[in-house]
C-alpha cells in the first residue's frame, strides 16, 4: 500500500484526535526515518523529544529482545532486578549536576514511582502534593503544558485544551512566569506549584533563575510541594541531565520537591517517572493511595536502565550542549532572512520567525525531508535525537533558507 492508502485507512480505523497524519513511516536508523513510499527524512523532532538515542539503536534493540525473552510484565505485586536498577539509575540522574552534599541528600531521600507517560507522572505528582497538603489549589504558569488527562489538564494553560472539560479539572491559578507573578499569589491554601524549567509547548522559553527561586520561596512559605516538570526538558535534552540542575540563586541551589520525567527516559518505550526528591514528598502517598498496572514493568525498566547507561557512556548531555550551541550559532551566522532570533538550550531550540508562518514552514520543510514542528505561529521547535552530529544537523540550514523563501513567495501570491 502507498502512503496515501495507509493514511486513508488510518482515518477509517483510528479516532481523529490527532488530525490527519502527515505520512506513514516504516522504519528508522540513527536520526533518519523512512516512509512507506521510501522517502527519507532527517528527524529534527525525535518523536517530540522522545527518541534520544535515535531510531533502532542496536543496544536498545538488544535490551528489548533479551528482556522480552525473560518476561515483559509481572505486576506491581512483585519487583524485578530491572525495576530496582532503573529506579537507582533515575535517582542518579536526579542527583547529577550538584555538589556532593546535595547529591548525597537526594540519593538517600529520593524515591521513584514509574508510570507510563508524562501526563501520568504529573497526575502522580499532583496526588503526592494533595496527600502532603490536602485541599488547596495548584499554581501553574501561563503558557504551561503538563498533559491531557484531567489532573494534568487542570495545570495546562491553553484554554482550548482545558475549557471544554471544565469543571472536572481542579482549581488552578495561572500566574505570569515572572518573579512578580509568583510573588503576587495569595499564599493561603496552596497545595502544589508546577513549572517547566524551560517551557516547551509555549514556544521553547527558558525560565530565569530568579523565577525558579521565587517558586521555591513560595513553596517554602506555604508548605506546597514544588514540582518541576522535566518531561520534555529532562534526560540530557537541555545539555545537562535535568534542565534545572546547577541553577543557584544568591548561592543557594534551587531543588524541587518532585521531578517528573518521561519522553527521553525510555528512548522510545512508553515510560514516565514521578520522583519524590525528599523525605516529605516520598512519604506523602501511603500504600494503596496510588497505583498503575504497567508502571515500571521489567521491559520498560530494562530499557530505562540501559538508556541511562548509554547516555552516560556517550556523555550525551554534554554532546547535546556542544552540538546544540554550535548548531544554533551556525544558524545565526547564516543570517537567514525571516528568522528573528533563537532561544532554548542544548538540543531543545526555538527559531523565532519574523512572521506567523511557522506551520507553513514546518510543512515546507517536511516536503524537503526535514521533520520539525511549530508550537506557536511564529516558532519552529527543534528537538533532534541527542545522538545527532553537527554536520548532519547543519544540513537544515540551506533547506531552511529555501523553505522560508518559498513560503513567503507562496504567501505573497495568495495576497
Ligand atoms: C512538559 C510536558 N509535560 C507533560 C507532557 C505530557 O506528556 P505525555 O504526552 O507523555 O502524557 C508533555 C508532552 O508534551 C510535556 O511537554
Amino acid at each position: 500500500m502507498t502512503n496515501i492508502e495507509w493514511v486513508n485507512a488510518y482515518q477509517e480505523n483510528l479516532l481523529g484526535v490527532f488530525g490527519q497524519p502527515q505520512t506513514c513511516f516504516t522504519h528508522g536508523k540513527g536520526a533518519r526515518v523512512w516512509d512507506v513510499d521510501g522517502k527519507e527524512y532527517l528527524d529534527l523532532l525525535a518523536g517530540i523529544a522522545v527518541n534520544a538515542l535515535g531510531y533502532a539503536h542496536p543496544e536498545i534493540v538488544k535490551t528489548i529482545s533479551e528482556q522480552a525473552g525473560r518476561f515483559t510484565h509481572v505486576s506491581n505485586f512483585f519487583t524485578t532486578p530491572q525495576q530496582v536498577e532503573a529506579a537507582a539509575a533515575v535517582k542518579k540522574v536526579c542527583a547529577a549536576g550538584w555538589g556532593s552534599e546535595v547529591q548525597a541528600e537526594i540519593t538517600s531521600q529520593a524515591r521513584v514511582l514509574f508510570v507510563n507517560s508524562g501526563t501520568e507522572a504529573n497526575e502522580a505528582a499532583l496526588k503526592m502534593a494533595l496527600a502532603a497538603q490536602p485541599g488547596g489549589r495548584a499554581i501553574a504558569l501561563k503558557g504551561a503544558f503538563h498533559g491531557r488527562t484531567l489532573g494534568s489538564l487542570s495545570l495546562t494553560y491553553k484554554a482550548p485544551y482545558r475549557e471544554p472539560f471544565a469543571p472536572f479539572v481542579g482549581p488552578t491559578e495561572f500566574v505570569e512566569a515572572s518573579v512578580s507573578g509568583i510573588q503576587g499569589v495569595d499564599p493561603k491554601g496552596i497545595t502544589a506549584i508546577f513549572l517547566e524549567p524551560l517551557q516547551g509547548e509555549a514556544g521553547v522559553i527558558p525560565l530565569a533563575p530568579d523565577v525558579l527561586a521565587a517558586a521555591r520561596g513560595l513553596a517554602d512559605q506555604t508548605g506546597a510541594l514544588l514540582i518541576f516538570d522535566e518531561v520534555q526538558t529532562g534526560m540530557g535534552r537541555c545539555g545537562k541531565w535535568l534542565a534545572h540542575q546547577g541553577i543557584c540563586y544568591h548561592g543557594k541551589e534551587i531543588i524541587p520537591d518532585v521531578v517528573t520525567l518521561a519522553k527521553g527516559l525510555g528512548a522510545g518505550v512508553p515510560v514516565g517517572a514521578c520522583v519524590a526528591m525528599n523525605e516529605r514528598a516520598a512519604s506523602a502517598l501511603k500504600p494503596g493511595r496510588h497505583g498503575t498496572t504497567f508502571g515500571g514493568n521489567p521491559l520498560v525498566s530494562a530499557v530505562v536502565a540501559r538508556t541511562i547507561a548509554l547516555m552516560e557512556e556517550l556523555d550525551l548531555p554534554a554532546h547535546a550542549a556542544r552540538v546544540g550551541d554550535a548548531w544554533i550559532q551556525a544558524i545565526a551566522e547564516a543570517k537567514i532572512p525571516g528568522i528573528k532570533a533563537t532561544r532554548g538550550q542544548g538540543l531543545l531550540r526555538g527559531l523565532i520567525l519574523e512572521k506567523n508562518i511557522a506551520p507553513d514552514l514546518a510543512k515546507a520543510l517536511f516536503k524537503a525531508g526535514f521533520i520539525v514542528n511549530a508550537p506557536a505561529a511564529n516558532i519552529i521547535r527543534l528537538a533532534p535525537p541527542l545522538i545527532i552530529e553537527l554536520a548532519e544537523a547543519k544540513t537544515l540550514i540551506p533547506a531552511l533558507k529555501e523553505a522560508i523563501a518559498q513560503v513567503e513567495l507562496d504567501l505573497g501570491k495568495g495576497e
